[in-house]
C-alpha cells in the first residue's frame, strides 16, 4: 500500500476521492442487494492474512483502505440481502445508512440539549409513537432491546419500590412476571436490577404461545400473599422464537387489578402494530406503561436504534436523572442523560426520522404487511408439500418455524439441525435453527423490505433439494 501524505488525521486533498470511491462502492452495494446472489463470498487468502496483521506505525492510501474495508464488508453475512432468514434482521435502508453518514459526520451528542438536533429525537419519538399507536409521544433512543428493556424495567422498578435507586431493595423481594418464550433481555434486566433472575415468573403459554393471563393472575396472587413486590409484567409482542403476540389488553386488566406496570416488549413485533392485518393483535397497547421498539428490526433502518417510548416521561427521570453541575438543564427540559442510562449519545434518531420524512408512514406500512404476507405464504407452501411440517398454528407475524421430516429418519432433529448448516454452507439462503418444544426447527423471519415471494420460495426449494434424504446430509 502507498504512504498517505494526508495532512494530520484529515483527509486532506483526498476528500472528494475518498467520497466519491465510497459512493461508488455503495451503489454497487445497494444495486447487489436488490437481487440475491447464488453465494455468499468468502474471504480471499490474501484478505484473511491481512486480517491478522498488528497494528500500522504509517498509515496506508485512503481510497486503498476503503477498498479493503469494502471486500471484508462484502465477504461478511450481510442481513441486508434479501434472502437473509435467520434470527431478526434489520436490512440496512438506504436512507438510513444515509443519515449514519450524516449523524457521524457532524458527531452531534444527544446527551444535553444539542440544539435542533434534540428536536428532531423528539419528534422521532412522537413519529414512532403515533405510528404504532401509543398515545404518549414520550421517550428515548437507545442501542438496542436489550437496553430499552432494561430502561423501562428500570423506571418500573423505581415506581414499585420508590428509592430503590439510593437504598437499594433492602428487605423487598421484588418479582418481574414475563412469558415462558420472552426474550431473555429480560432475565438480563433482572439480574442487573437486582431483581434476581431466581424471581423472574416464567408464566404458561396458551396453545399459541402467548402467556395466559389466568396464569399471570395466580402467580401474582400466590407471590403477593407470600410478600413478594411485583415490578412489572413484561407482555412480548412478537416472541423471537415462534413470533407469538401476548394479550396485552387481557394482560393489562391484570396489571390494573394489581397496579403493577405493565411494560411491552415489542422489540421485534411493535411495528406491525401500524398495519391493518395485525392491529387486532395489539389492542389495549395504548393502555400500557411503556413499549420497545427496535427500529433496527421492523423498522428496516440500519442498527444500532431501538426506542423505549413511556407514558410519562417523569417515571424515566425518577430513576435516571442527576444534578450534576456540568449538565445544564435548559428551560426546564429533561436532557437525554436525565431519562437513558447513557451520557454520550450519537443521533440515532435522525435514521428513523428520514425513514420516514423520505418514504412516509404508509409505505412502511405496506412493507411490513409484504413480510406478514411472505410468512402466510411459506406456511402454506410448507402445509402443501408432503416432506415438510409446520407449527399447529399460522404465524402471528412474519415468523415460520417448519422442518422436514423423512420416513425412516432415526433422528429427525439432529437432520433438521445439520440441515441448517448445509444450508448456510450453501449461500443461497441464510437461515438459522431454533428449538422449539424440545425438537430442532429451520426458522426463518421475514423483516426485510427486499423480500420477495421469489426469495421465499428458495428458501423452500433449497431446503428440499438439500435435506430430502438422510444420506444427504449424515448418511
Ligand atoms: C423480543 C426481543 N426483545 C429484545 C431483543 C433484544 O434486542 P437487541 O438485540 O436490539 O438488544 C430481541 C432480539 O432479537 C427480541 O427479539
Amino acid at each position: 500500500m502507498m504512504e498517505s501524505d494526508a495532512p494530520g488525521l484529515s483527509l486532506g486533498d483526498q476528500r472528494e476521492a475518498a467520497l466519491s470511491r465510497t459512493t461508488h462502492h455503495v451503489l454497487h452495494a445497494w444495486k447487489e442487494f436488490d437481487t440475491a446472489r447464488e453465494r455468499e463470498s468468502q474471504p480471499s487468502e490474501a484478505l484473511r492474512r491481512a486480517l491478522t496483521m498488528p497494528l500500522p506505525r504509517q498509515g496506508s492510501d485512503v481510497l486503498e483502505v476503503i477498498d479493503e474495508a469494502v471486500e471484508v464488508l462484502d465477504s461478511s453475512l450481510a442481513q441486508s440481502r434479501p434472502r437473509y432468514f435467520a434470527f431478526i434482521g434489520s436490512s440496512g435502508l438506504e436512507a438510513g445508512a444515509l443519515a449514519d453518514l450524516l449523524a457521524h459526520s457532524y458527531d452531534t451528542n444527544l446527551a444535553v440539549d444539542a440544539g435542533a438536533a434534540t428536536a428532531l429525537e423528539w419528534q422521532a419519538v412522537g413519529w414512532l409513537a403515533s405510528f404504532i399507536g401509543f398515545p404518549a409521544q414520550t421517550g428515548t433512543f437507545t442501542s438496542g432491546g436489550t437496553i430499552s428493556n432494561i430502561t423501562a424495567l428500570a423506571s418500573a422498578r423505581e415506581a414499585a419500590i420508590p428509592g430503590a435507586r439510593e437504598r437499594g431493595l433492602g428487605g423487598v423481594r421484588p418479582t418481574l412476571y414475563c412469558s415462558d418464550e420472552a426474550h431473555y433481555s429480560i432475565t438480563r434486566a433482572a439480574e442487573v436490577l437486582g431483581i434476581g433472575s431466581a424471581n423472574v415468573r416464567a408464566i404458561a403459554i396458551d396453545e399459541q404461545r402467548r402467556m395466559r393471563p389466568d396464569e399471570l393472575r395466580a402467580q401474582l396472587r400466590a407471590d403477593i400473599a407470600e410478600g413478594c413486590t411485583p415490578v412489572a409484567i413484561v407482555a412480548t409482542t412478537g416472541t423471537t422464537l415462534t413470533g407469538a403476540v401476548d394479550p396485552i389488553a387481557e394482560l393489562a386488566d391484570v396489571a390494573q387489578e394489581f397496579g403493577v406496570w405493565l411494560h411491552v416488549d415489542g422489540a421485534y413485533g411493535a411495528p406491525a402494530a401500524a398495519v391493518a392485518s395485525q392491529a387486532d393483535a395489539f389492542a389495549g397497547l395504548d393502555r400500557v406503561d411503556s413499549v420497545t421498539v427496535d427500529c433496527h428490526k421492523w423498522m428496516f433502518v440500519p442498527k444500532a436504534c431501538s426506542a423505549v417510548l413511556v407514558r410519562d416521561a417523569s417515571a424515566l427521570a425518577k430513576v435516571f436523572a442527576h444534578d450534576e453541575a456540568y449538565m445544564p438543564h435548559a428551560g426546564g427540559h429533561y436532557n437525554a442523560v436525565d431519562i437513558t442510562l447513557e451520557y454520550s449519545r450519537p443521533l440515532r434518531a435522525l435514521k428513523l426520522w428520514m425513514l420516514f420524512a423520505t418514504h412516509g408512514a404508509d409505505a412502511v406500512r405496506d412493507a411490513i404487511e409484504g413480510n406478514c404476507e411472505q410468512a402466510q405464504l411459506l406456511y402454506d407452501w410448507v402445509r402443501s408439500r408432503p416432506r415438510f411440517e409446520t407449527l399447529g398454528s399460522r404465524p402471528q407475524l412474519s415468523i415460520v418455524p417448519f422442518r422436514i421430516v423423512i420416513d425412516g429418519c432415526a433422528d429427525p432433529d439432529r437432520h433438521n439441525d445439520e440441515l441448517c448448516t448445509a444450508i448456510q454452507r450453501d449461500g443461497r439462503v441464510y437461515v438459522s435453527p431454533a428449538t422449539i418444544d424440545g425438537h430442532v426447527w429451520l426458522r426463518p423471519c421475514f423483516t426485510n423490505f427486499r423480500t420477495t415471494p421469489d426469495d421465499v420460495a428458495m428458501l423452500l426449494d433449497v431446503a428440499e433439494e438439500l435435506g430430502s434424504t438422510c444420506a444427504s446430509l449424515h448418511g
